[in-house]
């Protein structure tokens, strides 16, 4: 396994709650929100506080404990039902990523499976919790090796471009296009990473800049639209994006600009890798169309902080996510392999917990 550990952990069970590292307010203030309620959970999920696929999955299920915890009957049927309402309530919170209804489901099925008191199953549900959580990083750890077996060998070291954060704070703490970052630089195979900004909300900017700064790996920050003159450059060999929801047949859901950032990459001939685990891979939608696309407030566009850039009578659409049509990826780079979109029901289907 390969080093280049990050020490970055956005989702932390300590003394009975739960520690989010407040993401909306990096780089200038590292602070943490401490979580005590399943409401307060699902709030921190739809205001970003925690935000990236894989670290919503793992909030989700702790805001599942939390909110099991707080149920008060001693009646089995009544805690079910109890806790399916707050499995509704966190289900609300954000449309796309996948990981959020997968982390959900799984703390349902340890529920109804664990036949004893309420007591038993509300530590059942804490301890599927932290497994989801300690699964995670080693998923990503994973992903960033099989990551390394796909990249492009070169006489150079890699200039890699990603999107968004998919980086430790978007996962139990290590990354999935970034783990495959990481993994480059532990091996010296890496020269820097360009991070796109990522607008509207500038994740590329405020987060993949800081974690890459953290960690002490070269990061080159350009605007979204630089990056197809990067590329007609000879600036970068490989693009590594993660992902919200990757359809049966390989379409994939990330972060509005990454279709774009494909169309580009594969005008230049450059190879665009998806890293993702299979818990996002949802199989029950046959394609990138039936994804459902999360519209955030205008306020993101219109605004930057708490400065108005726009005039009055502008309306305003803010997708949130696009889907890269398969065809696009080069591969998709997961926890057990790399493989074609078009492979991914044949290698994949059967694996998940
Ligand atoms: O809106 P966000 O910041 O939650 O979007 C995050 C992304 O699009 C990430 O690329 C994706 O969730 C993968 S995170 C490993």
């Amino acid at each position: 396994m390969s080093s280049c550990p990050s020490q970055v952990f956005p989702v932390v069970w300590y003394e009975n709650s739960v520690l989010l590292i407040d993401q909306t307010r990096l780089p200038h203030e590292y602070g943490f929100v401490e979580i005590h309620r399943c409401e307060d959970m699902a709030q921190a999920i739809k205001t970003m506080i925690v935000r990236g696929a894989p670290a919503i999955g793992v909030a989700a299920a702790y805001g599942m404990y939390l909110g099991g915890r707080a149920i008060q009957t001693q009646n089995r049927d009544e805690f079910l039902h109890q806790l399916e309402e707050v499995a509704v309530m966190l289900r609300a919170t954000r449309p796309t990523a996948v990981n959020l209804f997968w982390a959900i489901a799984r703390m349902l099925k340890t529920a109804y499976e664990t036949l004893g008191s309420v007591a038993e199953i509300q530590q059942a549900l804490l301890q599927t919790a932290q497994t989801i959580n300690a699964e995670d990083l080693h998923t990503c750890q994973a992903i960033g090796d099989r990551g390394l077996e796909v990249l492009p060998s070169t006489p150079e070291k890699l200039n890699i471009l990603t999107h968004c954060n998919a980086g430790a704070l978007a996962t139990a703490g290590y990354g999935t296009a970034l783990g495959v970052v990481r993994c480059a630089w532990a091996k010296g195979r890496l020269a820097r990473v360009y991070a796109d900004e990522t607008r509207p909300r500038l994740q590329g900017a405020k987060l993949t800049a800081w974690e890459c700064v953290q960690d002490g790996i070269p990061v080159t920050l350009i605007t979204d639209s630089m990056a197809a003159h990067c590329m007609q450059r000879g600036l970068i060999h490989a693009v590594v994006v993660g992902a919200d929801r990757i359809a049966a047949n390989g379409d994939t859901a990330n972060k509005i600009g990454t279709y774009s950032l494909a169309i580009v990459a594969q005008a230049h001939n450059i190879p665009f890798f998806v890293a993702a685990p299979r818990s996002t891979i949802d199989f029950s939608l046959a394609s990138g169309s039936e994804i459902p696309i999360e519209e955030r407030d205008a306020s993101e566009i219109y605004a930057i902080g708490d400065t108005t850039i726009t005039p009055e009578g502008v309306e305003f659409y803010n997708p949130a996510f696009d889907v890269t049509p398969a065809d696009l990826i080069t591969a998709i780079i997961t926890e057990y392999g790399a493989f074609a979109p078009n492979q991914l029901q044949e290698k994949l289907q059967a694996n998940l917990v």
